[in-house]
């Protein structure tokens, strides 16, 4: 049986791994994926690694040193990796769709638990305080919002705003076909939005899409949503506007300094990042740690499509889900 590294091993990803995984020896990693760590793989051929494991150039050329010819990522996103010195090095698969659903309803959790501000309301009954002060929200129907990248999940996303009775604009440099969605320019989406929600991958041309300029353009009072990638935002940007109360809220899974902290628990430690207990601290403002694709049909779809893209390189197929270097 080939044997494959399977590194960032948290306990929901082995339940769907060990239950579907016949043709290879798993060896489950906790650590992530990093030029100390990527030994580990020695006498694989074939790693799995999660979407904040920094594959750089440093780590591939760890992983080519010891014969590893295959990173097969078991999320769609692939910022994470440096794709130009992957090229002609070694192999990258991904997970291109696993559960658009997930992080389109967990993206309308956000907006509602913001907008209805649940969490508050959770802690209040749960200390017997019934009072209503400071929890009024506004009613999403007939509200306009903006989505920013309209693949799969801002598609699916559209839809369930559709059902709260919202209007939709949408941005996006390559709009969908036969989609009935009204695309607008970004200034006119971020001007007319009541809620701007963030559906697009992270490249040098989307970094920081939220910024400074940006939020002036929007209407006061816009809700933020972004379960894509943290560096879409410029988390200084957006603190200010929330102080300023020019943005009323923000519903975040993804946060740009996440890489360190998201998976792990630090409950008992004292964050360093002020610029995070800062933000995780304003009563406006709920931050989930990039756990929107965690539903058990997602899980299981990744491991379907990790397994089959592991399968594919070892019969020596041409590998469906190969990510390659485009300039
Ligand atoms: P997709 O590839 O189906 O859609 C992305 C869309 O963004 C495309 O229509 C593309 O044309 C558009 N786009 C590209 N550049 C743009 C720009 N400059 N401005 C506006 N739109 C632009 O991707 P999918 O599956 O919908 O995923 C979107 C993002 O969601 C991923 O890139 C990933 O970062 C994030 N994601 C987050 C997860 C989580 O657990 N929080 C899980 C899975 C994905």
């Amino acid at each position: 049986m080939e044997k494959i590294a399977f590194f960032d091993t948290k306990p929901y990803d082995k339940v769907w791994f060990d239950k579907l995984n016949t043709d290879f020896e798993i060896k489950y990693i906790e650590s992530k994926l990093t030029t100390d760590t990527a030994h580990a793989a020695r006498g694989c051929k074939a790693v799995v690694a999660f979407v904040n494991d920094n594959i750089g150039s440093d780590v591939i050329d760890v992983l080519c040193e010891i014969g590893v010819k295959l990173i097969a990522l078991r999320c769609a996103g692939y910022n994470n990796v440096d794709l130009k010195y992957a090229k002609d090095k070694i192999n990258i698969v991904r997970v291109p769709v696993y559960s658009p659903y997930a992080i389109a309803e967990h993206t309308m959790a956000l907006l509602l638990g913001v907008n209805r501000k649940i969490p508050r309301a959770f802690i209040r009954t749960r200390d017997f305080n019934f009072s209503l002060n400071g929890l009024t929200g506004f009613d999403l129907h007939g509200k306009t919002a903006g989505i920013i990248g309209t693949g799969q999940i801002g598609r699916v996303f559209i839809d369930i705003c559709r059902g709260f009775g919202m209007k939709i604009i949408a941005y996006d440099p390559c709009p969908a076909e036969g989609c009935d969605i009204e695309y607008v320019s970004l200034d006119k989406l971020l001007a007319e939005s009541d809620v701007i929600s963030l559906h697009c991958p992270l490249t040098t041309e989307t970094r920081y899409i939220i910024n400074e300029a940006s939020i002036a353009k929007m209407k006061d009072g816009v809700v933020i949503l972004n379960t894509s990638r943290g560096q879409l935002i410029d988390t200084d940007a957006l603190l200010q506007a929330l102080k300023d109360k020019k943005i009323r809220g923000a519903g975040l899974d993804v946060y740009e300094e996440e890489t360190e902290l998201f998976f792990e628990d630090y409950s008992s430690t004292i964050i360093q990042d002020d610029v995070l207990s800062l933000l995780v601290s304003l009563p406006n403002v709920i931050m989930t740690s990039h756990q929107a694709f965690l539903t058990d049909e997602a899980l299981q779809k990744i491991a379907e499509v990790t397994l089959f893209n592991l399968k594919q390189f070892f019969d020596g197929e041409a590998l469906q889900n190969s990510v390659v270097y485009q300039k």
